[in-house]
């Protein structure tokens, strides 16, 4: 039998479908190059809520399918891997998070977007980590009694710059977490003119000896515009690929071979394929969980602005 192109079936199939396929910076170099939008989780819960496609294939992991649904509650959105989880999503439950709320009625909850539908419903803002700094300094402007729920990092990273003491939950992206510091270190002594840049899962020892913190898009972005030739990268390995496509004279190295999320790298352009022709994996969430989650995620849209 002859072996399927599937880059150009998918594209036979997405226009047939009227489909759209997502991809976040942290799937396989392959998948990021079928995507017709590819994003962090922020850019793509945007797109998902303002696309007109009628199926929606997010190459992610569940809690973003599951954000895109919400969002797109018409659209039938697919998820090419069904067990394609997030450890720091998988750490939290509703349960957990309304016992802390009965516990302190007064506390605003901020919630970062990597948590289930079910965690989203009882908080009262969603933040990702493009928009996190700016929401939690607003709810603190506004001399509002804060949670920030599950991301310690990112969490102690905003009190550390805002001087600024509020609760945090005490979860963590593992991948991010467990990033050892002397790795990245021996990395600036094989290249002592390149730049750290990291993502604010990593914990403050990391962040601290980093000349710029940012999301996935942030990082991009910077590398971009940036003079530097050289960047040793501390988040997951798949945002070298977008980095050496848009800077063939730059030079980029992993912070540590250990950056590799094996819940995004789950998806292959066969289970793209597969997905999109069979229709299969779909995401639904229960309607009264929809309806208080996009209250708190419309909050961050109108925060983030
Ligand atoms: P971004 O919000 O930067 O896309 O990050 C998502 C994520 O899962 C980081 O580990
Ligand atoms: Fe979740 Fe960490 Fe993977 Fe991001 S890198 S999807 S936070 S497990």
């Amino acid at each position: 039998m002859a072996e399927i192109d599937y880059s150009s079936e998918i594209k036979r199939l997405k226009k047939e479908k009227n489909a759209v396929i997502l991809a976040h910076y942290y799937q396989n170099d392959d998948v990021q190059d079928v995507a017709d939008y590819l994003g962090d989780s922020l850019k793509l819960s945007q797109t998902a809520k303002d696309t007109d496609a009628d199926i929606i294939v997010f190459c992610g992991v569940h809690f973003m399918a599951e954000t895109a649904k919400i969002l797109s509650s018409q659209k039938k959105v697919l998820l090419p891997v069904m067990d394609a989880g997030c450890a720091m999503a998988d750490g939290i439950t509703r349960e957990a998070l309304q016992a802390y709320k009965d516990q302190h009625p007064d506390t605003k909850i901020i919630t970062y977007v990597n948590t289930s539908a079910d965690v989203k419903a009882v908080s009262d803002c969603i933040c990702t980590s493009t928009n996190g700094l700016k929401i939690i300094q607003h709810y603190l402007d506004a001399g509002e009694k804060i949670l920030y729920a599950p991301d310690q990092n990112l969490g102690k990273y905003a009190m550390h710059l805002s001087g600024k003491e509020f609760e945090v939950w005490n979860g963590c992206c593992p991948i991010h977490h467990f990033l050892d510091k002397n790795k990245v270190l021996e990395q600036k002594k094989k290249h002592p003119d390149a730049l750290i840049i990291s993502h604010p899962e990593c914990q403050l020892d990391i962040l601290e000896i980093s000349d710029y913190v940012g999301s996935t898009a942030q990082l991009i972005s910077f590398v971009k515009q940036s003079k530097a030739k050289e960047f040793i990268v501390c988040t997951e390995q798949g945002v070298l690929h977008p980095m050496e496509l848009q800077n063939p004279d730059k030079k980029f190295y992993v912070g540590s071979k250990s950056l590799v999320c094996h819940s995004m790298k789950k998806t292959s352009l066969e289970d793209v394929y597969n997905c999109l022709k069979n229709e299969t994996n779909e995401i639904f969430v229960d309607e009264d969980v929809a309806q208080k989650a996009i209250n708190a995620l419309y909050t961050m849209f109108a925060l983030s602005k």
